[in-house]
């Protein structure tokens, strides 16, 4: 007899439920909800209930897990330590390529758009409606988020937010830990671990 498969997601935060309703596109269902944050526990995140702690993961009995976190950092560290089989999840309304390589744990929202002979790494976000063309190269962790997009052959290093509605032209490289402010438009390489904003994007900071 089949076994209906237990998907659990880290975290319950609002990105947790784009995570739940892309789930349930796609035709699965989400079978807890954990967090460290014991408000949380015994309440509904649309209409999955968080359990407990990120510490009952393991032995769950869970067949797939998806770190819900919007924040990549966070998202790292919960990765890293949590064993299980990490899940990749595409909206039923997203567009991407047969060609595109998508690693574990990553997931791609409604609207969204990946082109042929992208290769996104583990864990990497592409939120509602945000682009990723042909050939760009996302690491580990990194958040491409809602409307921003990336044009062919940019690559983005581990950990990197490109936010809200910003725009990378062709070939460009952001480096790892970097961030792109909300509507930013990178017309030339980042280095590592920098915010940068405006248009064309500048470097405003380093980030720790
Ligand atoms: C850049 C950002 C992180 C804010 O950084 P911050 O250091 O806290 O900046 P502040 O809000 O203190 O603003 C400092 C100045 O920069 C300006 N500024 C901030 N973000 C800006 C942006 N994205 N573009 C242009 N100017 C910006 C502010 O207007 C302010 O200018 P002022 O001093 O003349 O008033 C934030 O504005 C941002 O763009 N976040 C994007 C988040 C995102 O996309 N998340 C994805 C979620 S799914």
């Amino acid at each position: 007899m089949n076994r209906t498969e237990r998907i659990v997601l880290l975290g319950a935060g609002g990105h947790a439920k784009v995570v739940i309703s892309t789930l349930e596109a796609a035709g699965r269902s989400v079978a807890a909800v954990l967090d460290d944050d014991r408000g949380k526990w015994g309440q509904q995140l649309l209409d999955v209930p968080v359990t407990g702690p990120l510490s009952e993961a393991e032995a769950g009995g869970y067949d797939f897990g998806v770190v819900a976190v919007g924040d990549n950092v966070t998202r790292k560290a919960i990765a890293q330590v949590l064993r299980l089989l990490w899940l990749s999840v595409v909206h039923p309304r997203a567009i991407v390529h047969d060609s595109v390589t998508l690693g574990a744990g990553t997931v791609i929202f409604a609207g969204a758009v990946v082109q042929p002979g992208a290769v996104l790494g583990n864990h990497v976000i592409v939120n509602t409606g945000a682009t990723v063309d042909h050939d760009c190269v996302l690491a580990d962790f990194v958040h491409v988020a809602p409307g921003a997009h990336l044009a062919g052959h940019v690559a983005v290093g581990e950990g990197s937010l490109i936010g809200i509605g910003s725009s990378v032209i062709p070939g460009i490289k952001i480096g790892s830990w970097t961030m792109v402010g909300a509507g930013g438009v990178v017309l030339k390489d980042l280095p590592d671990s920098v915010l940068a904003f405006g248009v064309p994007a500048r470097v405003k900071r380093k980030r720790s």
